[in-house]
Parts: C-alpha cells; sequence; structure tokens
C-alpha cells in the first residue's frame, strides 16, 4: 500500500500531488498547434450539436461543484443556456427538455445511481447525453450518447480531489468546443484559452510547493468547531467545495456561501473568532467583483471574523484586512477554480490528519455511491 501512496502519508495527499498530472494528461491530445479543439471522441453529430440550445448539468457532490464552475464557462464562450442540477432532484419536477437539450453529466466513478438515473430519464426525453467520467468503461459513458473521459487516473481517497480539477478541465474543453462548432469565439481567443490551460500544471505545483504556511494554519485550527467560506462567481464552487472537503474527512462544520449572499442572513453566524475563507477573485477581472469581495472580507473582519484569504498572486488590497492571505498564481478568472481549489484541499486534508482521522476513508462515506 504504501508504494501506491508514492510516500505520501494518504492517497488524498498522493491525489492532491497528482493534480498538475491530472490536468496536463486531461488536455492532452485534444487540440491541435493552431487552437483547434479536436474532440473526434465525442461521436456526436457537430450538425446536432449546433442545434443545442439548452444545456443541463447533472451530478452529485463535488462533480456538482465542477458542474457549477462549468456553467459559468460555458455560458461565457457558447452564449448557451446553461443549468446545473443534483441529479437527484432532476428528475422528480418534471424538467422541460427536448432534442435540443444537451445533458451532461459529471461522475469520476461513472457509477453513481442518482446520475445514472437521471442520464437515463434525460435520454428517454430525447436529450443528447454527454458524460464527463473518469472510469473507462463504466456505466454512464455506456449509457450515454458520447464520452469525454478525465484522465486523472484511479481516484482512491473518498474525498475526490484531482478529478475535480479535471473535471473542470474536460468541462472548459467541452464548452471551448461548443464555441468552436457554433462560431461564438474567434479561433484565436481559444488558442489564447488553450495555452492559459496549459500553464495551469507548473502553477498548481507552485501552490503545493509553497503550502507549507497553510499547512501550519491547519493543525493550529484542528480544535474549530465551524469555518465559513465565502466565494463569488466561480469563486462560489471553490467555496462551496472547501466546505464539502472539510465536512467530509474532517467532520467540522462548514457551510460555502455565495459572498454576495452574506448580508442575506450568514453575516449573522460571524461571531468573535470564527474562521472565514474568502476566496477573492482578481482584482484583474470585470465589473468590480474584487472590490466588492474585499468589503465582504472587511465586513466579517469588523464582527470579530478570523480572515484567512485566497487571492491571485500582487493583490495587495486584501493584506490589510486578511490575518493571513493565501497566493496564487495569475491566471484568467474563469480558470481560477484549477488553482484556488487547491489550497482548500490541502486545509481540509492537513486539518483532517492532525486530528488522527483516516483521510482515506472517512466515516459514513463511500467513494462510489450506487444506490438511490
Ligand atoms: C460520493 C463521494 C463523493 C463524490 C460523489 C459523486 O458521495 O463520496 O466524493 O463527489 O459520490 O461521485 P461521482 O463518482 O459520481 O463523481
Amino acid at each position: 500500500e504504501s508504494a501506491t501512496k508514492g510516500g505520501f502519508s494518504s492517497f488524498m495527499e498522493k491525489e492532491i500531488h497528482d493534480q498538475p498530472d491530472a490536468v496536463r494528461q486531461t488536455l492532452l491530445g485534444r487540440s491541435d498547434l493552431n487552437g483547434n479543439l479536436t474532440l473526434d471522441e465525442l461521436r456526436i453529430d457537430p450538425e446536432e450539436l449546433k442545434k443545442v440550445n439548452k444545456i443541463i448539468v447533472l451530478a452529485c457532490g463535488t462533480a456538482a461543484y465542477a458542474g457549477t464552475v462549468a456553467k459559468y464557462a460555458i455560458e461565457n464562450w457558447c452564449r448557451i443556456p446553461t443549468e446545473v442540477e443534483l441529479a437527484h432532484e432532476f428528475r422528480y419536477r418534471d424538467p422541460i427538455l427536448d432534442d435540443n437539450t444537451l445533458v451532461v453529466s459529471i461522475s469520476q466513478s461513472g457509477e453513481t445511481m442518482d446520475t445514472l438515473m437521471a442520464v437515463r430519464y434525460a435520454r428517454e426525453q430525447g436529450a443528447k447525453t454527454i458524460s464527463i467520467c473518469n472510469t473507462n468503461g463504466s456505466t454512464i459513458p455506456r449509457e450515454s450518447d458520447a464520452v469525454l473521459y478525465t484522465h486523472a487516473g484511479p481516484e482512491i481517497a473518498v474525498a475526490s480531489t484531482k478529478a475535480f480539477l479535471a473535471q473542470i478541465t474536460a468541462a472548459y474543453l467541452l464548452g471551448l468546443y461548443l464555441a468552436q462548432l457554433r462560431g461564438n469565439i474567434f479561433s484565436g481567443q481559444i488558442k489564447d484559452v488553450l495555452a492559459d490551460l496549459g500553464k495551469i500544471p507548473a502553477k498548481i505545483q507552485t501552490i503545493l510547493d509553497g503550502a507549507g504556511p497553510l499547512r501550519e494554519l491547519a493543525r493550529s485550527m484542528a480544535n474549530e468547531q465551524s469555518i465559513l467560506f465565502l466565494g463569488r462567481h466561480v469563486g462560489y464552487p471553490v467555496a462551496l467545495e472547501g466546505a464539502l472537503k472539510l465536512k467530509e474527512i474532517a467532520y467540522i462544520h462548514a457551510e460555502g456561501f455565495a459572498a454576495g449572499e452574506l448580508k442575506h442572513g450568514p453575516i449573522a453566524l460571524i461571531d468573535e473568532g470564527k474562521p472565514v475563507f474568502v476566496v477573492v477573485p482578481s482584482p484583474r477581472g470585470r465589473d468590480s467583483l474584487h472590490a466588492k469581495v474585499v468589503s465582504n472580507i472587511q465586513e466579517v473582519r469588523a464582527r470579530g471574523a478570523r480572515t484567512l484569504v485566497i487571492a491571485e498572486e500582487g493583490d495587495e488590497a486584501v493584506k490589510a484586512y486578511a490575518e493571513h492571505v493565501f497566493y496564487v498564481p495569475e491566471t484568467p478568472t474563469l480558470l481560477m477554480p484549477l488553482l484556488t481549489t487547491v489550497p482548500l484541499q490541502i486545509f481540509a486534508a492537513e486539518l483532517a490528519a492532525a486530528k488522527g482521522y483516516d483521510v482515506d476513508q472517512p466515516r459514513n462515506l463511500a467513494k462510489s455511491v450506487t444506490v438511490e
């Protein structure tokens, strides 16, 4: 067993460190040097894909947060209305779908029963189905019209890490491919995004190499009862994922919130010493989102919170209000989840290990849930 852990203390630690490769392998061979996406494996008639007027992403758990990231990117690049839904809620609400609907399921295992049943239902209603999946030949891809495999390699730890980054990567490729087919964005733009994606593995490595202070903080927080996570735009699903990791392996109450929602309720939870992670958008981004999230940091700090900030390298504005800042390298806003998630995974794994828990086999959870 120690051999397969590659010298790491747990599979989860190994898989966190596998992430540069997971992203690299998922990108590999799927575009040419001119920035053309070549997803020949998709085996759905491109003419059919051009007719798609609605996308529904279906998944559970971590994969559903990858789906939320996908929504922001796909709508931005393709201008196709995109919904994300928890697979187990989907078919019980009489969803509206037809043969111009594309259902994208996301599943690491390809065996999650809730997701499988939702995909079956969507097919019965005539929708086209694409599976983003990490497990070759598993049931969900077999029952879908097409599959785009993530190449993260086998994920052993119950709490998903490298599969999440690979799912996001595959969803970006799918979004770019649809945009290319439909002529929504210029090939030059696609080429730029692909070049930025190509730089992600080295940037993840930088985060992994510089994680010492974050690990130290995590160990010092082993006795916390509750930790909150705030994020906005693509930082919102990252906040949800950061909270989920802590719940899963450290058994700490953790909640992720959309930062804009803070004033509508969650701010009442803030009291003296409450730890709050804030995932800050790039100061180079649009719509003054950066300033709004920085003021959220001020608001929680003014009420006594400990502010633990994930921000982009060079963002000096956050320093004044942060007890700790963890910087990630610069990257375009839509790609930021591939970087900002990593410190939150490391934090959860380190804290759970400090509590003496088995981070690979958390209580009450299964890697693949094959019952509804
Ligand atoms: C289980 C696992 C989660 C995972 C979810 C979806 O609940 O414990 O880590 O995110 O299933 O799994 P899937 O294989 O469909 O991605």
